[in-house]
């Protein structure tokens, strides 16, 4: 069988430290696959990254063929076929995502280069670096040779923390909670979406009668989990994002479940909710398992939704805005 090959960028970092081992432990593809590793972090981490790899080794894991590891782009990035762009710097307490752009936009642009130039147009890259939409849109502009579909930002942990909450809320399985959205950037603006969401195959605010909770405590504990996460470990999430980043891969490689989506942030082109063109924006998401996200239509956008979404929207825009040099 073809071995997949995976980069994992920030791989001496909190989150790799997580997602490398669940991806050789088959994850990822499954049990039958065979995995090669490109590791990439920066050279002031190389020691730390030649003890990942080490680890790695240690392990033993059968799928695992081979563990490249480096600081060049173009030499780790080469051959690939699937990328978790990852290595960026995470956020401190009382910081917005959003404040990480200065530092983190510049390691988009020279990836996206580097992608264009070594990489598959094949390729499907999910970038997980905050504020990932931006950086993103950031990456897919510097990699013209790449379809813009094939890039994809991480809201997933997101759909996560709001499938959890609902049913902690309805007193159901997590298995009972389906169809949930998160709409807009991975920020304090994110609209996670009750309105469309399914629990025991219901509408949501047929089970969950409490409109006062799930327009207030609901939304706000899902925009500012991150940052609650970040005050009780004094670090960024890690293993709940490197869980995430797992489930949005496999969510484009395998079709999606019949009456459920999933969300991601895709490239707003032409999307049918009237959002901004250029962006990276998340919506409800299927896909045949192609590496495919397709929105999906026809979505209840009711007033408080509506006005939500604005919100968020309007952060993106500021975001690009803040990177129009970078994206010249
Ligand atoms: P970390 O500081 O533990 O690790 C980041 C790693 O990236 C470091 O080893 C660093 O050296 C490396 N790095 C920096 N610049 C690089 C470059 N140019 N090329 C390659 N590697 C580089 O941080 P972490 O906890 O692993 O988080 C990584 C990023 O993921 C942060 O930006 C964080 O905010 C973000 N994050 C996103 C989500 C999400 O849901 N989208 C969730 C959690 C964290
Ligand atoms: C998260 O949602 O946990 C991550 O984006 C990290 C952060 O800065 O909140």
């Amino acid at each position: 069988m073809k071995i997949k090959r995976v980069v994992v960028t920030g791989a001496a970092g909190q989150i790799a430290y997580s997602l490398l081992f669940r991806i050789a432990n088959g994850d990822l593809f499954g049990l039958n696959q065979p995995v090669a590793l490109h590791l990439l972090d920066v050279a002031l981490h190389e020691k730390t990254l030649e003890g990942v790899k080490m680890e790695l080794d240690d392990c033993a894991f059968p799928l695992i063929q081979e563990v490249k590891i480096g600081s060049d782009p173009e030499e780790i990035f080469g051959g690939a076929d699937t990328f978790f762009l990852v290595g960026a710097k995470p956020r401190g307490p009382g910081m917005e995502r959003k404040d990480l752009l200065q530092d983190n936009a510049k390691i988009f642009v020279e990836q996206g280069k580097a992608l264009n130039r070594v990489a598959s147009k094949e390729a499907r890259i999910l970038v997980v670096g905050n504020p990932c939409n931006t950086n993103c849109l950031i990456a897919m502009h510097h990699a013209p040779n790449i379809p813009k579909s094939h890039f994809f930002s991480m809201t997933r942990l997101d759909q996560n923390r709001a499938q959890h909450q609902l049913s902690i809320k309805a007193n159901v399985g997590l298995e009972e909670v389906s169809c949930v959205t998160i709409w807009g950037n991975h920020s304090a603006t994110q609209v996670p979406d009750f309105v469309n969401a399914k629990i025991q195959g219901k509408k949501a605010t047929d089970v969950i009668l409490d409109r006062k909770w799930l327009e207030g405590d609901f939304v706000s504990k899902i925009q500012k989990r991150g940052a609650e996460v970040i005050n009780a470990r004094g670090k960024s999430s890690a293993a709940s994002a490197a869980n995430a980043a797992l489930g949005a891969m496999r969510s484009l490689i395998e079709p999606t479940k019949a009456g459920d989506w999933f969300s991601m942030g895709v490239y707003s082109h032409k999307n049918p909710y009237g959002i901004q063109d250029d962006l990276v924006f998340s919506f409800a998401c299927v896909s045949k398992g192609l590496g495919d996200a397709e929105i999906v239509k026809g979505l209840e956008i009711d007033p408080f939704l509506k006005a939500k979404i604005a919100i968020t929207e309007k952060e993106l825009l500021e975001e690009r805005d803040l990177v129009a040099h970078l994206l010249r």
